[in-house]
């Protein structure tokens, strides 16, 4: 083994999975741009007081961050995620509203390394800041359900609660603190040392014990006023209208700590229950305001990358888009006159590559069928002295002929070009 490896839970990523990150990526800009969200790039590095606001109880925040002091002696962190980061940017340039952004890259969170679960992965995000309107909810939660159907994903189930908004929150959670510490002597330890921080979160625990406790507790919405439920309302009565299916799951709560009211998660179908989350969001209006902003609804979703192709790796769809060039320059006359063919095709928009290290024709020529070039350009002595080039269909059959090096590129986009027999 070599001196060095990625540290646990990073990885490198090759072809064909980095093509494929990319892909997603694509799929997700062209679908967020579509409906017009705008790219934002935020640093990867923040002031860590920006990820405190997620919420003191979150565990992303409070035990999984990568925070150090940097040079200058600033309390920094690798962003666990992007939506407190968007928020900050509101803030710091108070954008006209609503505030329609996306964005993609990498999230660093210290956790326990498995399939799925990574130390630093991949998100695309959207956040639109500024706007009540419950229709924007179901904009959001249709954003993240078309793109993944577009993947070709099929076993995905969409989640829904609210979790009320803030003063209803808190007197549930009150309510799940009085259940559950009325009966801590049966719920796991580690359930009681949840409740102690976040009793919402111990809805989450997966402990055999704990699973009497949590069904018998209380639901969210028991505790919704008119205005909540009229909002999930609005939001069910908009995904019906869209054909979404959806799952109303009132114990959704969230790994983060800022969500009020609509809440989401895309579930994969293939994934073990530990990580089949895809994605997922909701609203969290009292984030901005935590920030130092002016009090502004926010709602906005994220979806991983990495747990995303594991779904579609699992489901058979999604293949890696195929690497190929369109030509391929074997030249056994020293390399110059690939050198510059290359120059000139690359130039008029083709895909080319060559050998280097003056390999045998033979060694050339296989170096060009592996490329997936369709045409291979071939210069040796006597095309080299009587200024042209061969021409080599590599796709169909071989056939060849000879053209002159000043019209070459012209014959070559002439060629890719023709529709293919
Ligand atoms: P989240 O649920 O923490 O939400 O993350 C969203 C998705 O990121 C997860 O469903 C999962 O696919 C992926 N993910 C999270 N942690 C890991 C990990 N350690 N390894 C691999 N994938 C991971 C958020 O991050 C919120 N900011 C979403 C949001 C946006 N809410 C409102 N706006």
């Amino acid at each position: 083994m070599s001196e060095f490896q990625t540290s646990p839970g990073m990885r490198d990523i090759l072809v064909p999975d980095s093509a494929r990150v990319r892909a997603v990526v694509d799929a997700f800009a062209a679908a967020a741009e579509g409906a017009g969200y705008e790219l934002i790039v935020t640093p990867l590095l923040e002031d860590a007081g920006v990820f405190e606001r997620v919420g003191e109880a979150t565990e992303v925040v409070e035990k999984q961050m990568y925070r150090f002091t940097d040079l200058g002696g600033r309390d920094v962190a690798l962003r666990p995620e992007f939506t407190a980061a968007i928020g900050r940017a509101f803030v710091q340039h108070r954008p006209p509203t609503p505030w329609k952004v996306w964005t993609s890259g990498s999230n660093f969170r210290y956790e326990r390394p498995q399939r799925g679960r990574y130390r630093q992965f991949e998100q695309v995000d959207a956040e639109v800041l500024g706007s009540d309107d419950p229709l924007v909810d179901v904009e959001m939660i249709a954003l993240g359900w078309r793109f993944l159907a577009a993947l070709g994903l099929r076993q995905v189930t969409l989640l829904l609660n609210s979790l009320g908004e803030l003063a209803e929150r808190a007197a549930y959670v009150d309510a799940l603190r009085q259940h559950f510490g009325a009966h801590a002597a049966t719920l796991s330890e580690a359930s009681v040392a949840t409740l102690a921080r976040n009793p919402l979160r111990v809805l989450d625990s997966k402990r055999p014990e704990d699973q009497e406790l949590i069904a018998a507790a209380p639901s969210i919405e028991q505790f919704y006023g008119p205005a909540s439920a009229a909002h999930l309302d609005v939001v069910r009565d908009g995904l019906d209208l869209l054909g979404i299916p959806y799952t109303v799951a009132p114990r959704l709560v969230r790994g983060l700590d800022y969500y009020v009211r609509t809440t989401f998660e895309y579930a994969g179908g293939t994934l073990d229950s530990a990580q089949n989350a895809l994605g997922g969001g909701g609203r969290y209006d009292g984030l901005v305001e935590a920030l130092g902003g002016p009090s502004t609804p926010g709602i906005g979703l994220a979806i991983g990358v990495d747990r995303t192709l594991l779904a579609c790796d699992d489901e058979g769809v999604f293949a890696a888009p195929a690497s190929v060039v369109d030509v391929f320059v074997v030249d056994t006359t020293g390399g110059a006159a690939a050198l510059t063919i290359c120059d000139d095709v690359r130039s008029a928009g083709l895909r080319a590559d060559r050998a280097f290290d003056h390999r045998s024709m033979k060694s050339q020529m296989k170096a060009a069928d592996r490329s997936g070039a369709a045409i291979a350009v071939i210069v040796g002595s006597d095309e080299a002295a009587a200024g042209t080039a061969v021409m080599r269909s590599l796709h169909d059959g071989g056939a060849q002929r000879v053209v002159a090096r000043a019209d070459l590129v012209s014959h070559l986009t002439a060629e890719l070009k023709a529709p293919r027999r």
